[in-house]
């Protein structure tokens, strides 16, 4: 089977002439239909800028990226546009929620711009908040909601549409730990229970160990990566904490 995404080879310089700067160095790797991927890595390791370079927010400098068999690397703006909306849902730390429209809505926007019918986004809509147990909070706006209810209306808003691929950057940043548990069990019920595939960057180790796979990106090249198996999440933890004492020397620096 084709894999869902497809990085080859992916560099991304900034700067110019003498001045310049690799923030990703070299990547390749592939993610299959319903993987939940986690990025790990130092501050200024590269993480963000290789995730804008899949969901097309930044250009790569050289390399090919692959999604659903549209290297997106070759695409114009107008097709980038519709590609995104079609084919990409995002998590963001700090939610990026419409604040004037309720929870329903902020979920429901894209399949309006679908012109979907009314009562078909009425069930699709219902049915992802019970999933994430946001039914309470559908009439509220975001200022009305606490962050880690927020998030899950990100999350709604995000799978809503089935995209090929979800895109998470640092999802549990702005969450307490009992929100951001919340949060991940939510992302493990989509990639399970709807098969979502996903891709979640993150600096932080607990986070991570909801992943099934996790790969580990230091100076923006791919150090390590592992695979939780058999493992309960708690010895997986116990592994990804190995591997950032390894990776960052100091475990303070990272997380
Ligand atoms: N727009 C930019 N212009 C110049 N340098 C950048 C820009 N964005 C990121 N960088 C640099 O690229 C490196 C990787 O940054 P980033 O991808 O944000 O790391 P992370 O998300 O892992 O913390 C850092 O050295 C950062 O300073
Ligand atoms: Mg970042």
């Amino acid at each position: 089977m084709e894999p869902i995404l497809k990085v080859e080879n992916v560099e991304k310089y900034y700067g110019k002439k003498g001045t310049i700067s690799k923030a990703v160095d070299n990547i390749s790797f592939e993610v299959e239909k319903g993987d939940f991927i986690g990025v790990m890595g130092p501050s200024g390791s590269g993480k963000t800028t290789l995730l804008n370079c899949i969901s097309t927010i930044d250009h790569v400098s050289t390399g090919s990226i692959v999604i659903n068999g549209k290297d997106i690397t070759r695409m114009k703006a107008d097709a980038l546009d519709a590609f995104r909306r079609e084919e990409l849902g995002f998590i963001f730390q700090d939610f990026n929620l419409l604040d004037t429209l309720t929870a329903y809505e902020n979920i429901a926007v894209a399949l309006t711009i679908q012109k979907r019918k009314l009562a078909e986004i009425k069930t699709l809509v219902e049915t992802v908040a019970k999933k994430l147990e946001i039914t309470g909070v559908l009439n509220k706006f975001p200022y009305e909601m606490s962050g880690g209810q927020k998030q899950r209306v990100a999350a709604a808003r995000a799978i809503i549409t089935e995209p090929s691929l979800i895109l998470a950057d640092e999802p549990t940043g702005a969450l307490d730990s009992k929100s951001a548990r919340m949060l991940l069990e939510s992302f493990e019920k989509l990639n399970k229970e709807m098969r979502a595939t996903i891709l979640m960057v993150t600096h932080d180790a607990f986070t991570a160990s909801y992943a099934e796979r996790i790969l580990f990106i230091k100076d923006g090249k791919i150090f390590n990566e592992l695979l939780r198996g058999e493992n309960s999440r708690k010895d997986f933890f116990n592994r990804i904490m190995e591997v950032v004492t390894l990776l960052g020397g100091d475990v303070n620096h990272v997380l």
